[in-house]
């Protein structure tokens, strides 16, 4: 199992393999295959069918972070901070220890650079791992007016290397890059010496994350990009369903050796 020592010395080496999971029948699945689970907050869309993920509360993640840690013993497990709940240094630690107190998960992860490098640090000095997450962050959805690409001018480069190095410097272990020019990712992977765990940021950071409800082809309404399906999860549930419709309808279902006969 991954611990926070194992998961700093793997900058450059082997890339981290990191997947969301949001119940426990889910990460069961996952654990100790994995290198980390992220209880992601956009357990919020591809849930509970929200439209962004701000409106999961510090209730929601622990919930689901509890159900998480249940499934997945032998895994690395990170709590993502929802929303609302580190908007100043003393709420941070208030809702990071929440995590801590409430459930087994080992990290949190907070989105924001520069400008989120005092509560990180106020985090970090209080004993509490803190995972950071620059690039395309979904909490400013609202605020910066939709998701973008970052990385695709020199100044914007610049600005994400700075993120970067704030996040490091506050004390942060790992770093999530989402939605970057695959050179800037590089450049900003590079320009630090956490590991950074790439998503829609190419192949050159030193770890990928993946929604597991993307990753296995369970959400249908669109793809992004970035994400690959390793499996047709829709289709094969659909199929399963169709085919116990039949069977039920056409009482082929229960066959003699699903019966009790005495
Ligand atoms: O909420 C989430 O699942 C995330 C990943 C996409 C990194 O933040």
């Amino acid at each position: 199992m991954k611990t926070i020592t194992t998961i700093k010395n793997s900058k450059g080496k082997t890339p981290l393999t990191v997947i969301t999971a949001y119940d426990a029948l889910f990460a069961s699945l996952f654990n100790g295959k994995i290198d980390i689970i992220l209880v992601g907050d956009s357990l919020n869309m591809s849930f509970n069918a929200k439209p962004d993920t701000l409106s999961a509360s510090m209730e929601i993640m622990l919930y689901h972070t509890k159900a998480v840690c249940a499934g997945a013993c032998d895994t690395f497990i990170v709590c993502d901070m929802p929303f609302g709940t580190y908007t100043d240094e003393k709420i941070a630690l208030h809702n990071a220890s929440r995590v801590y107190s409430e459930t087994n998960a080992h990290a949190v992860k907070i989105e924001g650079g520069k400008s989120r490098e005092h509560i990180i640090k106020t985090l970090t000095q209080n004993s509490i791992a803190v995972m950071g997450h620059i690039g395309l962050m979904p909490q400013f959805v609202r605020s910066e007016g939709g998701y973008k690409v970052r990385g695709k001018s020199e100044e914007d480069i610049l600005e994400l290397i700075e993120d970067a190095k704030a996040v490091e410097r506050a004390g942060a272990f790992s770093l999530v890059i989402e939605g970057v020019v695959a050179s800037a990712a590089k450049r900003i992977s590079e320009s630090i010496s956490i590991p950074t765990i790439g998503i829609g940021a190419g192949h050159d950071t030193d770890g990928q994350v993946l929604v597991w409800s993307d990753m296995l082809g369970f959400f249908k309404t669109f793809t992004p990009k970035f994400v690959k399906h390793y499996l047709n999860g829709a289709e094969l549930i659909e199929n399963a369903v169709e085919n116990y419709i039949q069977e039920v309808q056409s009482r082929a279902f229960p066959a003699d050796e699903h019966t009790y006969t005495k």
